[in-house]
C-alpha cells in the first residue's frame, strides 16, 4: 500500500485547481439509469470512488465512453448510456467498497420496477443505516424486503407520487427518493429534504433531463413525475469540501492560496468559521483567495446539515485549530464516530480531549512529524494538513482513503510549495 511522506513547515503559496465534487458526481452518475438516452457528465474528478461507481453501472448494463483528455487536465468527461438495464442487482463485493452504491436503488426501482441492492454496512465513522432511504421509497409505493444482507425493492405497478417528511435530514436518502420520484406517476412532496449543494446539482441535472422539480434548494421538494427523461450534458459542481480542505492548508501553514474554480456560495458556514479563526478570504475572478495574515485563534463550531458547518470539514478544521492560539470546541452532531483522527493528531503533539460528541482542542506552538495512519477519507486529509505544518517528517499510511476524495493531491500541494511525495511501502 502507498504512503505519503511530508516534510512540513513550509508556507504554501500559489494556485490550486478545485476538481469536480465527489459527492455530486456520485449522485449524478446513477441518473443515467433513469433513461435509455445518453447522459454526458463533464468535470468528473479522477477518483477511486468514481471508477468504482462506473464499474457498478457497467454491471447494470450502462455503457460508458470516456472522452480523451490530456495528461495534465483535471477531470474527465464520460457519457453514460443505459439503453437496457441488464441487471437490477448491486452486488455485495462492489457495495461493500463504496457505500454510495445504495444510490442505484431509487433509479433502478423507477426505471424497471425492481432493485436488489446489498446492504452497504457501516464504516469507520458510523453504522450508516439506510432506514430513511427505505421509508421514503415506500411512501412512493415501493415494497421493501430485507433478506440475506440485501434490500429487495419492488414496485410491480410502478411508483406513484407520494408525500414523505424526513424525521431527520439525510443527504443520500433525499437523493434516492428524488431520483425515484421524477418517474413516479403523479406528484410527490418531500419535506425536511436535505439542502446540500450536491442535491441542488442533482436536481438541476434531472431538470436538464426533463424532470419537473419545484423548491430546489429548499427543504420542501415538489416533484411531478414524467413518463420518461431524455439525455443531457451536465457539468459537475466544484468540490466544496476539497475547497475547504485546501483553505485549511493555507491557514495551517501560514500561506496564501488561490482556489481556482471554487464556489464560495456553497461554503458560507465554512468560510465564516475560517475567517473567525483568522483566515482572510476574498473572492477573485477565478475563485477564492485565502491567506493567513496574522495568527490563528480558537473558535467554537458545531457540525450541522447544510447550510450549517459541514461534518465533512470537521477533521480538517480540527487539524488547523490544533496550532491556533487558545482553545477551540468542536461538536460533531451528524456521525457517532467521527473522531478517529484525534489519536493520530495527538501522536503529532496535538492537545485534544474528546468528551462524547465534543472535542476540546488546545492550540500548541507546533506539531512534530510522526508516522500516522489514515482511518477514513476526511481523517486522512486532516493528517496531511497536520504534516504540512509539523516540524520534521510525517508518514501517512493507508492513503487509499485519500484517493477516494482528493484528485492528484500530492501534485496539487507540491505545485504550491509542499514537500510531499507518494511512496510505495512495498
Ligand atoms: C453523505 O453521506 C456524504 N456522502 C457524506 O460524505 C456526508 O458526510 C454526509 O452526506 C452528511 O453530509 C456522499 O454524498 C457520498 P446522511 P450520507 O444520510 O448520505 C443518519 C465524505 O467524507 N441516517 O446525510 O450517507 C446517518 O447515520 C462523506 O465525503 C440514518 O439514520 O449521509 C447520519 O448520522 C462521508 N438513516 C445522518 O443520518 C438513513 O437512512 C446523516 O447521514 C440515512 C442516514
Amino acid at each position: 500500500m502507498d504512503q505519503i511522506v511530508i516534510h512540513g513547515g513550509r508556507p504554501l503559496s500559489g494556485r490550486i485547481h478545485i476538481s469536480g465534487a465527489k459527492n455530486a458526481a456520485l449522485t449524478l452518475m446513477p441518473c443515467a439509469l433513469l433513461t435509455d438516452a445518453s447522459l454526458t457528465l463533464r468535470n468528473l474528478p479522477r477518483l477511486a470512488d468514481i471508477d468504482t461507481f462506473g464499474h457498478l453501472l457497467n454491471q447494470h448494463g450502462v455503457a460508458t465512453a470516456t472522452e480523451g483528455s490530456h495528461p495534465g487536465e483535471f477531470g474527465r468527461t464520460i457519457t453514460f448510456t443505459a439503453s437496457r438495464i441488464t441487471s437490477t442487482v448491486a452486488p455485495y463485493d462492489i457495495v461493500r467498497k463504496m457505500r454510495a452504491s445504495i444510490l442505484v436503488l431509487g433509479p433502478l426501482l423507477a426505471r424497471t420496477g425492481e432493485a436488489t441492492v446489498s446492504l452497504p454496512g457501516g464504516c469507520a465513522i458510523g453504522n450508516r443505516p439506510i432506514d430513511l432511504h427505505l421509508k421514503a421509497l415506500e411512501a412512493l409505493g415501493a415494497e421493501i424486503d430485507l433478506a440475506a444482507g440485501y434490500v429487495r425493492a419492488t414496485a410491480p405497478k410502478g411508483l406513484r407520487g407520494g408525500r414523505y417528511t424526513f424525521p431527520g435530514v439525510s443527504v443520500g436518502a433525499t437523493e434516492n427518493v428524488v431520483m425515484a420520484a421524477v418517474l413516479a406517476r403523479g406528484t410527490s412532496v418531500i419535506d425536511n429534504a436535505a439542502r446540500e449543494p450536491e442535491i441542488v446539482d442533482l436536481c438541476h441535472c434531472l431538470v436538464a433531463m426533463g424532470a419537473a422539480i419545484d423548491g430546489i434548494g429548499t427543504e420542501r421538494l415538489t416533484i411531478t413525475g414524467v413518463d420518461r427523461l431524455h439525455g443531457a450534458t451536465y457539468a459537475v459542481m466544484p468540490d466544496r469540501i476539497e475547497t475547504g480542505s485546501y483553505a485549511c492548508a493555507a491557514a495551517i501553514t501560514g500561506g496564501e492560496l488561490e482556489l481556482v474554480g471554487a464556489d464560495a456560495a456553497s461554503l458560507t458556514a465554512t468560510f465564516a468559521a475560517l475567517e473567525e479563526a483568522g483566515l482572510a478570504c476574498a473572492p477573485t475572478n477565478d475563485g477564492i483567495k485565502v491567506s493567513r495574515a496574522n495568527g490563528l485563534h480558537g473558535v467554537t463550531v458545531s457540525t450541522a446539515p447544510y447550510p450549517g458547518f459541514p461534518t465533512d470539514m470537521q477533521a480538517q478544521f480540527m487539524a488547523m485549530l490544533s496550532v491556533a492560539d487558545g482553545a477551540s470546541l468542536l461538536t460533531e452532531t451528524i456521525f457517532e464516530n467521527r473522531y478517529m483522527h484525534v489519536p493520530e493528531l495527538a501522536r503529532m503533539g496535538a492537545d485534544i480531549t474528546v468528551r462524547g460528541t465534543s472535542a476540546m482542542v488546545r492550540g500548541v506552538p507546533e506539531l512534530v512529524g510522526a508516522p500516522v495512519m489514515a482511518t477514513d477519507l476526511r481523517a486522512s486529509m486532516s493528517l496531511v494538513l497536520a504534516g504540512l505544518a509539523a516540524k520534521g517528517e510525517t508518514v501517512v499510511s493507508r492513503v487509499y482513503h485519500l484517493d477516494r476524495g482528493y484528485e492528484r493531491l500530492e501534485e496539487k500541494l507540491s505545485a504550491v510549495g509542499a514537500d510531499i511525495e507518494r511512496v510505495s511501502d512495498g
